[in-house]
């Protein structure tokens, strides 16, 4: 059995899908998909940022026509997502790009990005490039719609997370362990995955990675997104309509840009 330390979703992408199974990402398409039509007059087209294996992507285009990019930082993610694709299902383009170095010469109607991925910022300086890197592709009145998650969800989630243990179709077995540092707000997540011989025990490969996150509370998002130029439209708590708080686990933010940049 060798070890390797790979670096964040590489070999996790192997069993991204597995570790997400009980994510309802139509129900959460769904609630996207609300959030773009009440705050934009006609959202068409869609660059999705941090997209995984694409399942918010692929939800959203069941749900309407919308022209979407889906782009993530890892090359192992984004070709898990493109495995994904049927013949139908063509109309979803996919790119690795990290989100704090947008590359693309287009505006888009709306940037979206869920699933505490800007958690991976850990600076506020880090979240203010991501917010001016996506205005480079933000036309007026466009909208920047992510989540971000909270020191209570942390605290929350610590024993349901630590410990968990999963196996894939295709010989995998992951164990998660989880920790919060409250002082730093850091959130980190260990992940052991083990690749299985036929008998299902036989360990014929390890391989360890470690991903840390920051949780930030309302009022923190609050004074760095107004640093930016970009507008407050809606704060919301987790998948309700309801107005986010400094109780909330899971923030939704809609920003717009101005009408002049
Ligand atoms: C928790 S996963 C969420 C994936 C997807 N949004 C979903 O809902 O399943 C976090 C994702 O953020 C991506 N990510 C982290 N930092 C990034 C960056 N700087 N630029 C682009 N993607 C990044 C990771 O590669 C990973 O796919």
């Amino acid at each position: 059995m060798t070890n390797t330390q790979g670096s964040e979703y590489t070999k996790l992408a192997d069993v991204y899908d597995t570790l997400m199974e009980d994510v309802d990402y139509g129900l959460w398409a769904d609630f996207i998909d609300v959030l773009m039509l009440q705050h934009h007059p006609d959202p068409q087209t869609v660059l999705e940022l941090a997209c995984g294996t694409g399942s918010l992507s692929y939800a959203l285009r069941q749900i309407d026509d919308y022209r979407i990019l889906a782009t993530d930082k890892s090359h192992e993610m984004i070709a898990k997502a493109r495995k994904k694709k049927d013949k139908s299902n063509n109309a979803i383009q996919f790119q690795v790009m990290d989100f704090l170095d947008i590359n693309i010469n287009r505006t888009f109607d709306v940037v979206v990005s869920i699933f505490d991925s800007i958690n991976y910022l850990q600076s506020a300086d880090e979240v203010q490039q991501f917010l001016s890197q996506t205005q480079k592709v933000l036309a007026p009145n466009s909208l920047l719609i992510f989540d971000f998650t909270t020191p209570k969800n942390s605290v929350k989630s610590i024993d349901y997370l630590d410990d968990e243990e999963g196996y894939t179709d295709d010989g995998y077995r992951f164990i998660r362990e989880s920790s919060y540092n409250p002082d730093k707000q850091i959130h980190t997540n260990s992940f052991k995955i083990e690749e299985l011989a036929d008998d299902q025990e036989t360990v014929i490969q390890q391989y360890r990675e470690t991903h840390q996150q920051r949780a930030y509370t309302l009022q923190q998002m609050l004074d760095i997104i107004n640093e930016s130029t970009y507008n407050i439209r809606a704060k919301y708590d987790g998948f309700d309509f309801e107005e986010a708080d400094e109780q909330s686990l899971r923030i939704t933010m809609v920003l717009q840009c101005p009408n002049t940049q």
